[in-house]
């Protein structure tokens, strides 16, 4: 395989002042990418601002010969970041949303606030920078996005309501726009990381921590956002070394006949067989999805 170079190519990373998305940046940056590094610099509950964390990893890709601007934006007024793309360096090829912040608490003592805000950034940040971006991508006949999903959205974990809630949603939005992107070369895939970062430091003790490092994770983000990749549509888990793709997987289940009625009581009779995932199938698609109730349906009219 040649070597995966992103010369000529203008990434946005949003998020990219500590943690995971400082490493992304600087891996492209390092391959020839020019990057803005997009920070809004607050605590890891979305509270206040600063300059500093973007300008920091901005100032360290230019220590190692790279290109990069600043951005101090929050991901919620996506449209003003990729105007920083466009004015500091004419184009847009790459957008990695890699924002994100944390309010967990149990779902009744959750706030609206508390809502609002994780909802906010992730879900609503995600789609306001890909909103603006898309036109571009799409008139130029090319474009990589990576989204930021977590196992938190994919599997639901107690204390997440609202950041389960974000993350899965931004799986779906990856998932939709992957189909709408295909004709215009727009790759579109979602990753579901495992790092250390100011976010897991008080989940992770500290060994796992410090050592679970978010190198392990860039590698895969720049492939998904290079000219090499043509796979769209993927959410893959990644971290200390793993690289995996994540898939629905539907039961055979139950078909019951619709020539008579269907009762709850058919349900329960039939539970165990809905549950029991021996032969599951990967559905590919929504039209893949919907063959098996077609048929059923269909049965109907013979
Ligand atoms: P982090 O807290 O180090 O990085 C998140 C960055 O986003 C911070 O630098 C923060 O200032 C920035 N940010 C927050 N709100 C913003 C806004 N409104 N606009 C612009 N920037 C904003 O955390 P980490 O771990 O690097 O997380 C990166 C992404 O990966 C997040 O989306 C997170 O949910 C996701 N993730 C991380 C996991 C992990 O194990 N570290 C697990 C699953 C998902």
């Amino acid at each position: 395989m040649a070597d995966i170079r992103f010369d000529g190519k203008v990434a946005i990373v949003t998020g990219a002042g500590g943690g995971l998305g400082r490493t992304y940046s600087l891996l492209l940056a390092s391959r020839g990418a020019k990057v803005v590094v997009n920070d809004l610099g607050g605590a890891f509950n979305g509270e206040g601002s600063s300059q500093a964390a973007a300008q920091k990893v901005v100032d360290e890709i230019k220590a190692a010969g790279g290109v990069a601007a600043p951005d101090y934006h929050s991901v919620i007024d996506g449209a003003q970041i990729v105007k920083t793309a466009i004015d500091a360096f004419g184009r847009l090829d790459i957008v990695i949303n890699n924002a994100g912040i944390l309010r967990d608490v149990s779902f009744h003592k959750m706030t609206e606030d508390d809502w609002q805000k994780v909802i906010g950034v992730h879900l609503q940040g995600s789609y306001a920078v890909t909103k603006a971006a898309w036109p571009i991508l799409r008139d130029q006949s090319y474009g990589r996005i990576v989204m930021t999903t977590s196992a938190a959205g994919l599997y639901g974990n107690f204390g997440q309501a609202n950041y389960a809630a974000a993350k899965l949603g931004i799986a779906g939005l990856g998932l939709a726009l992957a189909w709408e992107g295909e004709k215009r070369n727009i790759k579109v895939n979602v990753i579901a990381p495992i790092a250390g970062s100011r976010m897991t430091e008080t989940v992770l003790p500290k060994e796992v921590c410090d050592n679970l490092k978010p190198e392990y994770v860039a590698p895969l983000v720049a492939y998904l956002c290079s000219e090499q990749c043509q796979s769209t549509g993927g959410i893959y888990e990644v971290g200390a070394g793993v690289f995996s793709r994540v898939r629905w997987l539907r039961a055979p289940g139950a078909t019951l006949p619709l020539t008579g009625p269907i009762t709850p009581e058919n349900v329960a009779d039939n539970w165990a067989k809905i549950n029991d995932m021996t032969g599951g199938a990967m559905c590919g698609s929504l039209h893949e999805s919907s063959m098996l109730t077609m048929k059923n349906f269909a049965s109907l009219k013979k």
